[in-house]
């Protein structure tokens, strides 16, 4: 497992430049977290403004268009995101899967577009509360991850990161049992391992998501396999985002 915990912010379709003080405040406290990753993923709109004001914390993207430049209005492409500053990209959100209709095979070519686009991918996964209640939580994930993973990544190390969130738990309150995210953590890795072997899938963090609060960050974070989380609602304000960051130092 990669050393350090990765603590992601996924601001979602949140954002002002009104909220670059907060920005700032998460980037200057973060850089006496230096065992901690941290990282935001803030709207479009401010990718560039918030990439000018940070010296410590990653900035990202919450989505990007699987094609080239060109005649796509409204679109933004990888390498876009990328000129803006963004590290990395957020892809396959339920959110995205649900309200747009994204099909893991699209999914798929907007990670390729991203790896081409010098990106790192945060690849979102995650089943719904019924398919859960019917136990077939492990088995819908780990088909979800095989359908919209790039057969090939020439550094699955450095291009990929895996965020678990079940559904079910986002902007709830709600979060599996321990033992449950465990087991679901332990089939993801496996599913790694078996795509692109022992070595990379070792150094692939998986990240939970979903009702990640500073008061159930530090149990979630020590559960066996969880190499961070990805965080919505509590990554708007500093305080309640960097009291989640100093649960994982
Ligand atoms: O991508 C992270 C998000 O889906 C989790 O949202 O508000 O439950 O932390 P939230």
């Amino acid at each position: 497992m990669a050393e350090r915990p990765y603590i992601v912010g996924n601001w979602k379709m949140n954002g002002t430049r009104a909220m670059l003080s907060e920005v700032r405040a998460i980037d200057r406290s973060s850089q006496r977290l230096m065992k901690v990753e941290v990282a935001l993923a803030p709207p479009y709109t401010l990718i560039h403004a918030v990439h000018r004001e940070v010296e410590q914390i990653g900035v990202g993207a919450q989505d990007c268009h699987p094609g080239v430049d060109g005649a796509n209005t409204g679109d933004i492409s990888a390498s876009m995101v990328a000129d803006a500053g963004a590290k990395f990209v957020i892809l396959g959100h339920s959110e995205r899967r649900e309200n747009h209709n994204e099909s893991s095979e699209l999914i798929r070519a907007k990670i390729t577009a991203a790896v081409e686009a010098g990106m790192r991918v945060i690849l979102c996964c995650g089943e719904s509360e019924a398919t859960r209640d019917a136990g077939d939580a492990e088995a819908f994930v780990t088909k979800q991850i095989r359908e919209s993973l790039p057969d090939v990544l020439d550094n699955p190390t450095d291009q990929l990161t895996v965020a678990y969130e079940p559904i079910w738990a986002i902007g709830t309150g709600r979060t599996p049992t321990l033992d449950d995210i465990a087991a679901m953590h332990s089939s993801i890795h496996s599913t790694l391992v078996d795509l692109y072997g022992e070595d990379h899938a070792a150094q692939v963090r998986i990240l939970y998501g979903g009702s990640v609060k500073p008061d159930n960050a530090k149990e979630l974070l020590a559960v066996d396999g969880v190499g961070g989380a990805l965080v919505g609602g509590a990554s708007l304000a500093a305080e309640s985002f960097l009291g989640i960051v100093l649960a994982a130092a």
